[in-house]
């Protein structure tokens, strides 16, 4: 089939997810066809370095055979069957007993779901649930940040705090209440990082005493926010905000949905950021994105407590722990085990990267280039300066998205925010060829905006 034909079939049936529907009819969609390593491959024979991992999920890059042949040879044995009514299967044991022998010691036990948002949807009702057989039924508020994604169900996006989705479809989630986000860049150079990261968890102990402590009954957050905008948060705030949640009985649920499986340098964010969450939703690099699969890494406190006082659980997928994409969750961890992938990251990739990254700081339309592990953002501005962002109007961040595809490279734009995470098989060679298209993007957008600008002055 020709690339008209497949973009006219797209337009007339297909509705594409975070998309306006009729904006992408008028332009057509871009085809991708085909993909090995970092490199994506579109109907028109272009080749595209992906710069985001697919959606931050292909962590061992593309066209690895030993998943392939995990998922063949797990079809062939046992295609499907669930873990409801007293029932598992090898693959899902084998998954669950190697999840938790990578994550923090004092977490055991892994509930299944077939994606991050079902992992989210399963953190709203664990917490609940633990909080009502604790005695304690009143915990029922769960803070989480502006800005923060944790998915697209009811209760995903509820938890978020995207705007423009809690603007769509009617009512969300009762008894969630966002705090301020530690974007630094966006929202706190009025002060020093570590002030404002001291800030933001000040935030969170006022939002506690305005609910009252003993309605809340969790914090949720991303250890550096992905979707939006690759927000490392200030060196000072994570340690403020353990300190605040001992203070008063509240459970932490850390996402791990991308910053778990190696993409800051160590197994999961927590890790890094020295955190003991009491559930971590987990999802994308789990499978590097091959098969769905997610689930939620659960604490001894709270399985202690749904596993010797709860009963039965009324929640639970059909794709919970599915033996194929459990199969090839297995296979793509042993891998990055046996390649030393997360310490790749940590050791010799991540700080290639930062080095690197931080040379387009130097660039006039770049306020801030940050990275760590094989995460990173420019922070695209018209005042060098002051930091002084664009007129909204000009969409610079999409200009610069489209360019950077155009010549071949994926790199994604929040607003005027471009940022990266690129799979975590990326070569020191790669990663300069990514940092050159950067650049020349960033040079060709420049052109194209002093051009506009000059347009909008001689009309
Ligand atoms: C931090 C975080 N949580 C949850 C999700 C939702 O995951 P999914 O799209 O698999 O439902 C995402 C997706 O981007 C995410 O970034």
């Amino acid at each position: 089939m020709h690339s008209q034909d497949l973009q006219a079939l797209d337009r007339a049936h297909h509705l594409h997810p975070f998309t306006d529907f009729k904006a992408l009819g008028e332009e057509g969609s871009r085809i991708v066809t085909h993909a090995e390593g970092v490199y994506i491959h579109d109907s028109e024979g272009n080749r595209i370095l992906d710069g985001m991992a697919g959606l931050w999920c292909v962590n061992l890059g593309y066209g690895r055979q030993e998943l392939v042949e995990a998922a063949t040879a797990q079809l062939r044995e046992l295609p499907y069957y669930n873990n409801f009514f007293k029932t598992t299967h090898p693959p899902a044991v084998k998954l669950a007993e190697k999840l938790c022998q990578l994550a923090p010691a004092h977490v055991n036990h892994v509930f299944f779901t077939g994606s991050g948002s079902e992992a989210n949807d399963t953190v709203l009702r664990m917490v609940r649930r633990y909080w009502a057989l604790k005695g304690k039924p009143e915990k029922q508020w769960i803070i989480s940040r502006e800005n923060a994604y944790h998915g697209s169900t009811v209760a995903g996006m509820s938890l978020g705090g995207m705007a423009p989705m809690h603007a769509q479809g009617g009512p969300l989630v009762p008894e969630i209440s966002h705090v301020r986000q530690p974007y630094w860049f966006g929202e706190g150079r009025d002060q020093s990082p570590e002030a404002f990261g001291r800030t933001c968890a000040e935030a969170i102990e006022a939002r506690i005493l305005e609910l009252g402590e003993d309605n809340v009954a969790a914090f949720i957050a991303e250890p550096v926010q992905g979707a939006g905008g690759a927000i490392m948060p200030p060196a000072s705030y994570w340690p403020a905000v353990k300190e605040v949640l001992a203070k008063y009985d509240i459970l932490l649920v850390v996402d791990e949905v991308i910053c778990g499986f190696g993409r800051l340098g160590e197994w999961f964010g927590s890790l890094h950021y020295d955190l003991e969450p009491d559930l971590m939703p987990i999802a994308k690099g789990l499978s590097s994105g091959y098969l769905p699969i997610g689930g939620v890494l659960v604490g001894d406190r709270v399985a202690e407590t749904l596993i010797e006082e709860g009963g039965e659980f009324f929640h639970g997928f059909t794709y919970s722990g599915h033996p194929v994409c459990a199969a090839v969750a297995l296979k793509n961890l042993e891998i990055m085990q046996a390649e030393g992938v997360v310490e790749g990251v940590r050791d010799d990739l991540g700080p290639y990267l930062a080095e690197r990254w931080a040379s387009l700081a130097e660039h006039p339309l770049v306020g801030e280039a940050r990275s760590l592990g094989l995460m990173g953002a420019l922070e695209l501005v018209a005042d060098k300066a002051s930091g002084g962002r664009f007129d909204k109007r000009l969409a610079v961040g999409n200009l610069c998205r489209d360019i950077c595809f155009a010549s071949g490279l994926v790199m994604r734009s929040v607003g005027d925010t471009m940022i990266i995470a690129p799979p975590l098989t990326i070569t020191r060679e790669q990663i300069d060829e990514l940092v050159a298209l950067a650049r020349d993007a960033l040079d060709e957008t420049a052109v194209r905006l002093a051009k506009t600008v000059q347009e909008e002055t001689t009309a």
